[in-house]
């Protein structure tokens, strides 16, 4: 498999994330919400490079009926959601493709009255937004390639990758298997 991006860059690039973050949200603590399975590897890291106080909590969205590259209709679970009323929150994943799953859990977060709300992803497919909505912080801008690894999957497959690789034919249709 074809590697972009290697454990030692995206360690680095989220160091520099965990500074932004911390600059910015220095005079209260900011709710980190990890949108569930994706965020895992990064909401790890980045807790780790975060130097001031901060919360975390987590919701989990699903597509069903989409395919590798078009999100089906997306089901959103905040049942172990922590209360958010007056809070300034980060929302987490690894990837920002359409923007669609940010968007929608965004706008499905303002009932429980935020005082702000923020994004940030580790990748951001620039070529595919269809929201005209951008994330707040973001690791690194990738071309329009399917890639797995450092939390992403294909088929429930590669998140336990240390890195981000793009999967050739034949990676894929193991996994698929
Ligand atoms: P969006 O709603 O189009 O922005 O898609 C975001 C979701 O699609 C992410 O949370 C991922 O689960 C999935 N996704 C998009 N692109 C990729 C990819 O290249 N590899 C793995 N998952 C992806
Ligand atoms: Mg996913």
């Amino acid at each position: 498999m074809q590697v972009l991006f290697t454990a030692e860059q995206i360690q680095e690039r989220i160091t520099e994330l965990g500074d932004q973050i911390s600059a910015d949200y220095a005079e209260s603590p900011v709710t980190i919400i990890g949108i569930l399975s994706g965020c895992l590897m990064v909401m790890a890291d980045l807790l780790r490079r975060t130097n001031v106080p901060v919360r975390t909590t987590f919701i989990s969205a699903s597509s069903y009926g989409g395919t590798r590259t078009s999100p089906g209709e997306l089901t959103i679970n905040d049942s172990m959601l922590a209360d958010l009323q007056g809070k300034d929150v980060l929302l987490l994943d690894d990837i920002y493709d359409t923007g669609q799953t940010m968007q929608k859990i965004v706008a499905h977060l303002q009932q429980f009255q935020p005082a702000s709300i923020a994004t940030a992803v580790l990748l951001w497919k620039t070529d595919r937004n269809l929201t005209g909505m951008d994330p707040d912080y973001f690791g690194f801008r990738i071309p329009d390639k399917f890639v797995v690894g450092y939390g992403l999957d294909y088929n429930e497959r590669f998140r336990e990758l240390p890195w981000i690789g793009i999967p050739d034919d034949d990676d894929l249709r193991q996994a698929a298997s």
